[in-house]
């Protein structure tokens, strides 16, 4: 393929990518978003390639390492329970920062990368060009070993093979502050040195400190801000993606990266306005489990009063009695797989002419969107799924609020308790409904661990039970 073909298939590529991320930022043109993203991809690889830098002697290798690669995405993707999807997309960031930093080491010690190759002929490159290829190898090499081992750790918390509490070590502002200096310092050596053999030194310091970096940063951080770690992580392997393609001058990495690290920074400051959470108080650690969490001492939001558990029967007949009915789910409906018996259900009543909605919060389950792709996944029509802000007014006017294994999100304390550890989040405010449905097994915290004093309201009702079953025999009963 010759060059200008292969830039031509870039920029394609690069509007394919555009376009498709347009498309995900909607429920209904998401599919189609999708499918622009893997057209663009598809595009992506063979243009590079077939492209004029890859020799046909790399092709073996290639091939070889497409088919491996695939075989282990295909397995993955084909075994994955929606459940683990965030430590899964938490290993592939880490892939990135691996591919970056190794990138970044064979670019640093291959002789050819210090010369342009201009009409056959190898040109040596400027000294000021020398100093900037240096730069890019060693902040790509940075940011590479940081996704690399904080995503590793991230990957470790989520499928909880490492404690969700933050490990806070004395001083540990200072120690980064630190290890920055001295990555800074050997930056300076890094540059300044004269071959492979004097640059070999700072560039084997510096990812040990960003390796250790990643991991502190990460290990600091407790378990309800991962949603907000996993997408910052997101953004990071994004600008590794971007230092690889300065690397190896290919400007549609350039552009893929810096797509991927703004979005994703846009929606780390998302999710971090969801949580009612500063971006710096994330990074700098320690929150999110109810071990590090301040206990409340009283106040209004400790939990009191007495629960009043109900039977799928009454549960049943309270929806049947209904006008309006706002659903929550949260994670519990994903492990119950409940999600085809809530369309039922909602079928059910839309056809006694009650008027049911969906009330999605932004971290609703364990990743961003997880409620709206499972209920896209039982068909559920879009126009009756509301995002958090555009129906929280309307739980006054509510008769049944049904919460459906959701618990941080609709916690009141979040509201009424400053000392709560997760005051000022914003919440669906279903003690607003005339009467709420909790479904849940037992009287477990969320993912926050912290005590919900909704379950302990006048107006609220428990069904206790796994959600699926519990959502079966009310269906049942309904339909009776
Ligand atoms: P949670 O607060 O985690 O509550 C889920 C509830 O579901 C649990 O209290 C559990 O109670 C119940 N449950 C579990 N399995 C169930 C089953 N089979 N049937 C019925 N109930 C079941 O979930 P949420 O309200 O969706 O809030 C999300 C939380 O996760 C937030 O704290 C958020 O910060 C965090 N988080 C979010 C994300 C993203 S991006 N969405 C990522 C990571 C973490 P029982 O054990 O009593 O049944």
């Amino acid at each position: 393929m010759s060059a200008s073909l292969a830039t031509v298939s870039y920029i394609g590529a690069t509007i394919l990518f555009i376009l498709s991320l347009g498309g995900l930022s909607n429920q209904e043109s998401s599919r189609r978003g999708n499918l622009f993203g893997m057209i663009g991809m598809a595009i992506a690889v063979l243009a590079t390639v077939l492209g004029p830098k890859v020799g046909s002697s790399g092709y073996a290798w290639i091939i070889g390492s497409m088919v491996v690669g695939g075989a282990i995405g295909l397995y993955l993707a084909k075994t994955v329970q929606m459940t683990q999807m965030p430590e899964l997309v938490a290993f592939m960031h880490s892939m990135v920062g691996l591919a970056a930093m190794l990138v970044g080491y064979a670019t640093f010690i291959d002789p050819a990368s210090s010369f342009h190759l201009i009409d056959g002929k190898n040109i040596p490159l400027t000294h000021a060009e020398e100093a900037i290829h240096k730069i890019e190898i060693y902040i790509g090499v940075l940011i590479g070993a940081v996704t690399l081992s904080g995503s590793v750790i991230a990957f470790g918390k989520l499928s909880g093979r490492i404690g969700g509490n933050p490990m806070l070590l004395p001083g540990r502002h200072w120690m980064n502050l630190a290890g920055l200096l001295v990555v800074i310092y050997f930056g300076g050596v890094f540059l300044n040195s004269h071959n492979i053999g004097e640059a070999m030194t700072p560039v084997i310091v510096m990812t040990a400190i960003a390796l250790l970096f990643g991991i502190h940063m990460v290990m600091a951080i407790g378990g309800a801000d991962m949603p907000v770690v996993v997408s910052m992580l997101n953004s990071y392997s994004g600008w590794a993606a971007a230092a690889t393609g300065f690397m190896l001058s290919n400007d549609l990495l350039i552009v893929i990266g810096a797509l991927v690290g703004s979005s994703g920074a846009i929606l780390s400051y998302i999710m971090c306005n969801a949580m009612n959470r500063s971006f710096i108080s994330v990074i700098a650690g320690g929150f999110g489990t109810a071990s590090a969490a301040p206990k409340p001492a009283g106040g209004a939001a400790q939990p009191a009063g007495e629960v009043v558990p109900v039977n799928a029967t009454e549960a049943a007949e309270l929806l049947r009695e209904a006008k309006s009915v706002i659903i929550v789910p949260g994670y519990g409906m994903a492990v119950a797989q409940a999600q085809h018996t809530v369309f039922e259900i909602t079928k059910v009543l839309r056809d006694k002419g009650v008027n049911v909605r969906f009330g999605i919060h932004p971290v609703a389950g364990r990743m961003p969107g997880h409620m709206n792709v499972l209920l896209a996944e039982a068909k559920v029509p879009y126009d009756i799924v509301f995002e958090m802000d555009e129906l929280n007014d309307d739980f006054p006017a509510t008769d049944v609020a049904i919460v459906i294994g959701a618990n941080d999100i609709v916690n009141p304390a979040a509201q009424d308790d400053p000392t709560s550890p997760i005051a000022g989040m914003p919440v669906l405010e279903v003690w607003k409904a005339k009467t709420s449905i909790v479904m849940k097994r037992s009287m477990a915290s969320g993912y926050a661990g912290v005590d919900n004093p909704l379950f302990y309201k006048e107006n609220n009702r428990m069904l206790f039970g796994d959600a699926k079953k519990m959502l079966d025999e009310v269906l049942t009963v309904l339909r009776s």
